[in-house]
């Protein structure tokens, strides 16, 4: 343990049943979790995963700090790092004890080509020594409370068992299981039928670890219907639902003008963010933008017709003009 005082494990403070942002790179940026936030937020936030070493390096570490950037409204929120170094997953650890979050999660899920050839993500199932050293060095250099998300193994599903066991044994205050393998990319659907036999691997060796489960869950409606079958389910995490729904926190179900009221504070957002970015000699780029057009426009008549318009645009004045001739 540091020297920091205790911190209180803010997932032992949660609902009974908690909903999760899913960590998605690119996506879940400070920007785009203020959106969610306005939407309807979920019980916790994850931010995109940094890596433990860019943040080491004298280069990377500007970068690093700009992506763990937070607010103090976005609480509960998870801070969640990758890499292979367990001495540079104690200095990040270190330094994220101060810095606003509540916990901290460690990736040992990505399937990301270059993310595995770096040691980290997905290949850390084949490297369990390592990865149990690196869960150490997290915890012994902060008072956050440590969780992982993964997968049910790198190649074959029967590699859970020992997998999750593993990690089970490591004491950890969460842990997110994304029902697939690494193999399987996102290609297959999500083995909920597997779902009883992680919860007996939970009961039996840790029981004080919250289980939150992943994959093709999109809304709150999918998410009590598995809390029904499955009521010992800790929390459910949904990523690619909030495409088709930001909503998908929530019972509401929105209509065309709250989606586009929605797209118009995003670009509020997003220039605010830009302006800040490049007053701190960075860039906050455009193009990323165009991925989410469709969150807001989307499944109605002349949707796709608008969205190819939005495309055209280079600026988000030009976005603006285009919603106001709607
Ligand atoms: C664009 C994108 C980026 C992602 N980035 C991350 C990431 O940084 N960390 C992580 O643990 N998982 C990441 N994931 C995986 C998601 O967190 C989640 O496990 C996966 O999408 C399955 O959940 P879903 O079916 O609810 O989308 C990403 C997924 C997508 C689609």
């Amino acid at each position: 343990m540091s020297e920091n005082a205790p911190v209180a494990n803010f997932w032992e403070e949660l609902p009974e049943h908690f909903s999760v942002l899913a960590p998605m790179e690119g996506v879940t940026d400070i920007v785009f979790r203020r959106v969610v936030a306005r939407a309807g937020r979920p019980d916790v936030f994850f931010t995109e995963f940094t890596n433990v070493s860019s943040f080491a390096s004298e280069k990377g570490r500007h970068d690093a700090l700009e992506r763990l950037e937070t607010l103090p409204e976005e609480a509960p929120i998870v801070a969640q790092i990758w890499g292979k170094n367990p001495e540079h997953f104690g200095e990040l650890a270190s330094a994220l004890s101060e810095m606003g979050f509540s916990g901290l999660d460690i990736n040992m899920g990505c399937p990301d080509r270059h993310v595995n050839k770096a040691g980290g993500g997905a290949a850390m199932i084949k490297t369990p020594e390592l990865a149990v050293e690196c869960i150490r060095a997290a915890k012994e250099a902060t008072n956050l409370p440590v969780s992982v998300k993964t997968r049910l193994g790198f190649t074959y599903l029967e590699e859970f068992h020992d997998w999750l066991k593993l990690l089970l044994e490591q004491n950890l205050a969460a842990l997110t299981v994304h029902l697939r393998t690494r193999k399987e990319m996102s290609k297959v659907g999500a083995h909920f039928e597997l779902i009883p036999e992680i919860l007996e691997l939970r009961n039996e060796i840790a029981p004080d670890t919250k289980l939150i489960i992943n994959g093709d869950i999109e809304d709150l409606k999918q998410a009590r219907e598995l809390w029904k079958k499955y009521p010992e389910i800790d929390g459910i995490m949904i990523g690619r639902g909030v495409f088709k729904n930001p909503y998908c926190f929530t019972d509401h179900e929105p209509t065309r003008e709250e989606l586009t009221d929605l797209f118009l504070y995003h670009l509020d957002l997003y220039d605010a963010r830009a302006k800040k970015l490049s007053e701190n000699g960075s860039r906050y780029p455009f193009e990323p933008l165009k991925h989410f057009y469709k969150v807001y426009f989307n499944g109605f008549p002349g949707a796709s017709e608008l969205r190819a318009k939005l495309m055209e645009a280079k600026t988000t004045a030009e976005l603006r003009e285009i919603i106001k001739s709607l």
